[in-house]
């Protein structure tokens, strides 16, 4: 086994919104490593049923990361490592309601890092940044972590860049080991598809049942999809590598894929034979494009990305297909929308 994944047996770490899409993937490989993870998660967008419900190793607290009690509860486990996912997701959730958004993103992310600091003994603070809140919609591709952007088009990418400068001044002036991880994209087994959830969940939800899959734009738009099992070698990467201190760095796998072709794929894969059809772009959706550089992540902690697109895309899939009951128990949609786009 290699050094970085060796690190974490025995070790403790508090994995915040650890029944998310990400962050249960972050704990079950934790558990496989043998770390003992603490996840506090409100389960405000994430499941219970997502993590293993019978692991020693594995503290679940349902609680809040801006609760004092909590936050309490959570340090006197004495973690040696944080890996801050909580998050009020994503854009269009913070557009309808941005000071749900500010709380938890903000304030919360502010809270856990005054804790980090007051506790004194972490080795590691690694927090999920969002490479699409980040960079301007008009910044050259690929984007480097040079890039910054003052014109924010959502709340949820305001907050998220406010979290990255919360992790900067905690480094700096107060000593806190931070490591800000850019996602772009993620996806595979894990999300849950809803109205606020990216589009592969929700394509696959929707081709499953048949539905016609909505695309908003003209569907010549390309994004970065990264999939869940590299953005968690990532962290585990950050959250062990003496380099990564201080540093933000893209986790994207670096390579676009245009959502019509993406909406063909899935699709093919789940047999669903209806048309797309298309919605207008959402207005705060600026970026048509978006490719990232790995190349930091690469030199500083061998960030390896996977680039075999259809081979992950059919492992969402696969996970879609051994836990239907429960992902169409749990599928987060206003009555009618699926309904809506029926083919
Ligand atoms: N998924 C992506 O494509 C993507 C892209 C860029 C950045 N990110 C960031 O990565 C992180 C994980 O994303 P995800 O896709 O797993 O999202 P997710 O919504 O699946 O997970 C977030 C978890 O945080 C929990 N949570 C929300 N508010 C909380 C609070 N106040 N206290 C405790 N728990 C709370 C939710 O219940 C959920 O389980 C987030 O910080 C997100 O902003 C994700």
């Amino acid at each position: 086994m290699e050094k970085y994944l060796e690190y974490y047996e025995g070790k403790r770490v508090i994995v915040t919104g650890g029944a998310g899409a990400v962050g249960s993937n972050l704990t079950k490989k934790l558990l496989s490593l043998k770390a003992f993870v603490i996840v506090i998660d409100d389960l405000s967008s994430g499941y219970e049923w997502n993590l293993p419900q019978d692991d020693k190793n594995l503290l679940f607290i349902k609680g809040d990361i801006a609760n004092d009690v909590d936050l309490k509860r959570v340090f006197n486990e004495e973690p040696e490592l944080i890996f801050h996912l909580a998050a009020f997701f994503a854009n269009q959730n913070s557009v309808d309601y941005p000071e749900k958004d500010l709380r938890t993103n903000g304030f919360g992310t502010l809270k856990l890092l005054e804790y980090a600091k007051l506790y004194g003994k972490l080795e590691r603070f690694v927090y999920a940044s969002s490479g699409c809140s980040i960079y301007p919609s008009d910044a050259p591709m690929p984007y480097k972590e040079e890039l910054t952007n003052m014109y924010m088009t959502t709340p949820y990418q305001i907050t998220k860049m406010l979290g990255e400068l919360y992790c900067n001044y905690f480094k700096k002036v107060q000593g806190v080991p931070t490591v800000k991880a850019r996602f772009f994209n993620s996806f595979g087994p894990g999300e849950v598809p809803g109205q606020y959830r990216n589009v592969i969940p929700n394509f696959i939800y929707w081709a499953k049942q048949g539905y016609s899959l909505p695309i908003t734009g003209t569907g010549e738009e390309t994004r970065d999809f990264t999939f869940v099992g590299d953005i968690v070698d990532g962290l585990l990467r950050m959250g062990f590598f003496k380099e990564a201190i201080g540093e933000e760095m893209n986790l994207a796998a670096g390579r676009e894929v245009r959502i019509k072709d993406l909406a063909a794929l899935v699709n093919n894969l789940t047999g669903n034979k209806t048309e797309i059809h298309f919605l207008p772009r959402r207005n705060w959706d600026s970026k048509p494009r978006m490719l990232a550089s790995n190349e930091k992540a690469k030199r500083l902690i061998g960030f390896s990305p996977n680039q075999d697109f259809e081979g992950c895309l059919k492992l969402a899939i696969q996970w879609f297909d051994e836990n239907w009951e429960k992902i169409k128990e749990s599928a987060d949609f206003p009555p009618g929308v699926s309904s809506a786009v029926r083919g």
